[in-house]
C-alpha cells in the first residue's frame, strides 16, 4: 500500500499538525437571559444550566465572560405580562428592564460586545415577532418603525451591535437608516437572516414565556425544507446593509451554513439554540453522552462548516474548560 491515510492520524501531535479548523473562544457569543428583580436567579427548567439572571447579577456575570475571554453577549428580557402590549412600547422605555440592564453592562464591562435582540416577541402581547392585525395577520409594513425605534433605543443604551431575528422583509434597511439618522453609524447590525420556523426555539420560549398566543410563525420565519431561499434572504440583507448574516438554527442546518458561508462576503453566525442544547445536556444528565466531548465536537462541526462567530449556550462552559 503507497497510500495509507491512518500515518496522518499516528499522534496527537501530526494530528494537531494537519488540523484544519480551530475552535476558539473568541468565536464564542453567549447569550443571556434578563429578568426582573434584586439578586434573583432562576434555572430554566427546559435548559439545566442556564438561568434568569437580575440586572446586577448579568452585570457580574458579564465581567466573568469577559475575563474568560468570551468577546460578546447576546442578551434577551423576561418581562412581566402587564408590560406587554401590541406595538412592544415596553422596547424603548429607556427605564425598562432590558435598556437599564445595557447601561449597567456599557458601563461596567465597555470592552464586552453587545448584541441586542430587535424583534417585538418579549414585549408583545401577541407572542409574535411583529405587528398582529385584528384578524390575526403579521403585518410586515406597519412592524418596521417599531423594530426601527426599538434598535435606535438599544443603541442609545449602549448596543453595539443590533441583531434583527424578527424575519420582517425590507427591516436591515430600515434599520440602518434610522441608526444613521440618529448618529449611531458605528453601531453594526447582525441579521438573523436564515432564519427557520423551528421548534427547536422551544425552550427559548419557555425562558421567556414569549411563545405565540394565537398561531405560529410560519408566514414570516423560513420553511425548514429550503435551502435556496435562504441565500436569497442572506443576499436582501446583505444588499440592505447587514454587516454580519446569521443561519439558525445550528446542528440540523449545517448545510444551510456551508452554502450560505460560501457565498456571503460578510461574516457568517451561527446560532446553536436552545432545544440544540437541551438535546446535550438530557442526554448527558442520563449518562447517555460525555457531555463535553460532545459539545465541542458539536462546536467545531460549526466552524467546519463555515461559521465565523458561534451564539451558544455552551459559550460559559467550553471557555472554563479551553482556559484549563
Ligand atoms: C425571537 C427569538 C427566538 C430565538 C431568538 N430570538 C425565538 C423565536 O423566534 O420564536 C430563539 C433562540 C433559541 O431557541 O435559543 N425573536
Amino acid at each position: 500500500m503507497l497510500i495509507r491515510g491512518r500515518r496522518n492520524r499516528v499522534s496527537e501531535g501530526i494530528r494537531s499538525l494537519v488540523r484544519e479548523h480551530h475552535l476558539q473562544v473568541s468565536d464564542l457569543i453567549m447569550p443571556l437571559f434578563i429578568c426582573e428583580g434584586i439578586n434573583k436567579k432562576s434555572e430554566i427548567t427546559s435548559m439545566p444550566g442556564i438561568f434568569r439572571l437580575s440586572s446586577e447579577l448579568i452585570v457580574e456575570e458579564c465581567r466573568y465572560l469577559y475575563s474568560l475571554g468570551i468577546p460578546g453577549v447576546v442578551l434577551f428580557p423576561a418581562i412581566d405580562d402587564t408590560k406587554k402590549d401590541k406595538t412592544a412600547t415596553e422596547s424603548w422605555n429607556p427605564d425598562g428592564l432590558y435598556l437599564k440592564t445595557i447601561r449597567a453592562i456599557k458601563a461596567a464591562v465597555p470592552e464586552l460586545v453587545i448584541i441586542t435582540d430587535v424583534a417585538l416577541d418579549p414585549y408583545s402581547s401577541d407572542g409574535h415577532d411583529g405587528f398582529v392585525s385584528d384578524e390575526g395577520e403579521i403585518l410586515n409594513d406597519e412592524t418596521l418603525p417599531l423594530l426601527a425605534k426599538m434598535s435606535v433605543a438599544q443603541a442609545r443604551a449602549g448596543a453595539d451591535i443590533v441583531a434583527p431575528s424578527d424575519m420582517m422583509d425590507g427591516r436591515v434597511e430600515v434599520i440602518r437608516q434610522a441608526l444613521d439618522e440618529n448618529g449611531f453609524t458605528n453601531v453594526g447590525i447582525l441579521a438573523y437572516s436564515a432564519k427557520y420556523a423551528s421548534a427547536f426555539y422551544g425552550p427559548f420560549r419557555d425562558a421567556l414565556d414569549s411563545a405565540p398566543k394565537k398561531g405560529d410563525k410560519k408566514t414570516y420565519q423560513m420553511d425548514p425544507a429550503n435551502v435556496r431561499e435562504a441565500l436569497r434572504e442572506v443576499n436582501l440583507d446583505i444588499s440592505e446593509g447587514a454587516d454580519m448574516v446569521m443561519v439558525k438554527p445550528g446542528l440540523p442546518y449545517l448545510d444551510v451554513l456551508r452554502a450560505v458561508s460560501e457565498i456571503s462576503d460578510v461574516p457568517v453566525a451561527v446560532y446553536n439554540v436552545s432545544g440544540e442544547y437541551a438535546m446535550l445536556r438530557a442526554a448527558a444528565q442520563n449518562g447517555w453522552l460525555d457531555y463535553k466531548k460532545v459539545v465541542l465536537e458539536s462546536l467545531t462541526a460549526f466552524k467546519r462548516a463555515g461559521a465565523d462567530m458561534i451564539l451558544t449556550y455552551h459559550a460559559r462552559e467550553t471557555a472554563e474548560w479551553m482556559k484549563k
